[in-house]
Parts: C-alpha cells; sequence; structure tokens
C-alpha cells in the first residue's frame, strides 16, 4: 500500500478551493487526488494521470465513493497539455506531480524496479509499450551505460560498473534485478555504508526506461501554461537530479529584478511568471519520516502563476 508524502502540506501548499480544477499527472495510489477532491467538494474537478494501468484501476475505485467528477487518464505528463485540452481541463488552478515509483510498483517483483527482490528486469510504468531495463542494457555500449549512470544516477564509478555489466552481458544477457545487483556489487568491491552499491544504477536505469527527465521538463512547462493566474504549482521528487531541473526551472519563471542604468528595474525571466511559494524545499517530519521511510529524500517545491511579474 502506497502512503502519499507530505499529504497535508502538498495539499495546504496548493491551496485548493472549493469548486476548483485540478490535475494530478502522477495519480499512482490517488492518495493526493483524494485529499485535493475532498477539499474541492461537489463542484471540483479532477484529471488524474498515470502511465501505470495498475494504479489508474486501483486509483479509479479509490475515487469513486468520493464527489466531484473525475477523469482518470492512462498517458505520459510529459503530454501534459495534449490530455489536458482533450478532457476539458486547459485552465485549471493546480496542477501535482508526486515523482518517480509508487511503493506498489515497488515492491511488486515482477516490475523490476528494486534490487531487494529478485524478478524480471522490467522498470516500465507503462507495461503497454517500450523497452525494458533489460533490453536497454543489452542495447547500450560501455560508453553509453556510463553516461546515463553518471548523468541519471550520478554515480561517481559509473565507468567501472558499466564495463562490469558489459563483460557480465557478453557471457549472459542481464535480464534480472538480482543479477544486475550482483554485477554492480562485484564490480565496486562489495557493500559498504548504508546505501545498497546498486541503488544509484538502479535509479539511473528507471530514469532511463521511462525517460522521466525529458517528461518532467515538459510537464512543468507545460503544467505552469495550463494555470489560471493565482493557480498553483507543486512537485515532490526523491533524487537531487529531479530536485535540481524544478528547482532551476521554476527559478527561470520567477525571474529576477535587474537595476537599469537610467534608472528602474526590468525582469527578466521566462513567462509564464511565478511566484515561490516554497522558498527553500519542504520536507518531512520525524513523524513522518518514523510512519514512512520513503518520505527521506521527498523535497516539495510549490509555485504560483502570475498575471505579471511580481517580486517573491
Ligand atoms: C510516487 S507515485 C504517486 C503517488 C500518489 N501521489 C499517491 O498519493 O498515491 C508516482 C506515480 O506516478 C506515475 N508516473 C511516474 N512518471 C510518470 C509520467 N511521466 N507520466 C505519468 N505517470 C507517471 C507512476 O507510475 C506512479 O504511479
Amino acid at each position: 500500500m502506497h502512503l502519499p508524502v507530505l499529504l497535508q502540506e502538498t495539499v495546504d501548499a496548493l491551496a485548493v478551493v472549493p469548486g476548483g480544477s485540478y490535475i494530478d499527472g502522477t495519480l499512482g495510489g490517488a492518495g493526493h487526488a483524494a485529499e485535493i477532491l475532498r477539499r474541492a467538494g461537489p463542484a471540483g474537478r479532477l484529471l488524474g494521470i498515470d502511465r501505470d494501468v495498475t494504479a489508474l484501476e486501483r486509483s479509479a475505485a479509490r475515487l469513486a465513493v468520493l464527489s466531484g467528477e473525475k477523469v482518470l487518464v492512462h498517458g505520459a505528463h510529459g503530454e501534459l497539455r495534449c490530455l489536458a485540452e482533450a478532457n476539458g481541463f486547459a485552465a485549471v488552478d493546480g496542477v501535482l506531480l508526486d515523482l518517480g515509483v509508487s511503493s506498489d510498483q515497488l515492491d511488486t517483483p515482477g516490475r523490476g524496479f528494486s534490487f531487494r527482490f529478485d524478478g524480471s528486469l522490467d522498470m516500465r510504468m507503462d507495461t503497454t509499450r517500450g523497452e525494458s531495463a533489460a533490453d536497454l542494457l543489452a542495447r547500450l555500449d560501455v560508453q553509453s551505460l556510463a553516461d546515463v549512470f553518471r548523468r541519471l544516477g550520478e554515480e561517481p564509478r559509473a565507468r567501472r560498473i558499466a564495463q562490469a555489466v558489459a563483460r557480465a552481458q557478453r557471457q549472459a544477457p542481464i535480464v534480472t534485478t538480482g543479477r544486475l545487483a550482483e554485477v554492480v556489487t562485484e564490480a565496486v568491491g562489495g557493500r559498504s555504508g548504508p546505501r545498497h552499491p546498486a541503488t544509484r544504477v538502479f535509479q539511473a536505469l528507471r530514469m532511463a526506461v521511462n525517460r522521466e527527465l525529458e517528461d518532467l521538463e515538459r510537464a512543468l512547462e507545460e503544467g505552469l501554461r495550463l494555470l489560471r493566474p493565482g493557480g498553483r504549482m507543486a512537485v515532490i521528487t526523491f533524487e537531487s537530479i529531479t530536485d535540481r531541473l524544478v528547482k532551476q526551472r521554476f527559478a527561470a519563471h520567477a525571474g529576477r529584478w535587474v537595476s537599469l542604468q537610467q534608472g528602474g528595474e526590468r525582469w527578466e525571466g521566462e513567462l509564464p511568471a511565478v511566484v515561490r511559494v516554497t522558498r527553500r524545499p519542504l520536507e518531512a517530519g520525524p513523524e513522518e519520516l518514523a510512519a514512512n521511510p520513503r518520505a527521506r529524500s521527498a523535497k516539495l517545491r510549490v509555485v504560483q502563476r502570475c498575471e505579471a511579474p511580481v517580486r517573491d
């Protein structure tokens, strides 16, 4: 069962209004979506998007008991604008992205997201299409593999691991999570420290298989454009690479005021303009961490769209 992270903080920061329209671009187990619908009341509207069909089915059952309009769509939030416009959500009061994988996905061995279980090395959130992690490993050469591990996993031993993977691959294709975890652990000389040595490699592969950075970049831009002035976007990340991207994109839209030689100031930034609701990311408190260790690395950033640039 997936426990939503930073639930009250996120829905509070979205400032949900009765009768408002909202998009949840990462519906998952619908924990956040249910709370948004509750606060938006009977006239509220929610578009829930997920690329995982199982998550959509489960959420549909959970949300059925709540009032308000619910439209649940199978798709990627990289197509946010298209999906929103096609479903009557072209102008909304809030957009939520709670990125990464759910506990339901992580804890299902056959999905291949975790080295905690031995299962098929799949890692696709959308199991109806695309290349699995095993296929990706088999296709990439050492250089490209190292690039994926370094760029998406921020793995300092990327090249050594990529070479070990390529060597192992020549003996027999790596098709299980257990075998990949073993190859990585051997390549780095065994386990040291609290983190499993394959943590970063698994993160990198998951992000590559699901094209997570590409989708996030598009969802941020398109989500801000779908907001009405005063509408808010909340994003929860779990890795430094995604948090950095969110921070940079929000900063670009918040812009900055530059002093002019002739006096006065000019705003420089990207439109639509926003103000940052959270200057620093919100993180889980000790109580939540005790109940849900997955919240450990969660960071919540929120912005509000404005009609014209203002100081934040
Ligand atoms: C952390 S869970 C969301 C949990 C949800 N907020 C809740 O309260 O249950 C992330 C979900 O987003 C989905 N997801 C991740 N990337 C996606 C993308 N690019 N497009 C659509 N769904 C995505 C995953 O399949 C997963 O179900």
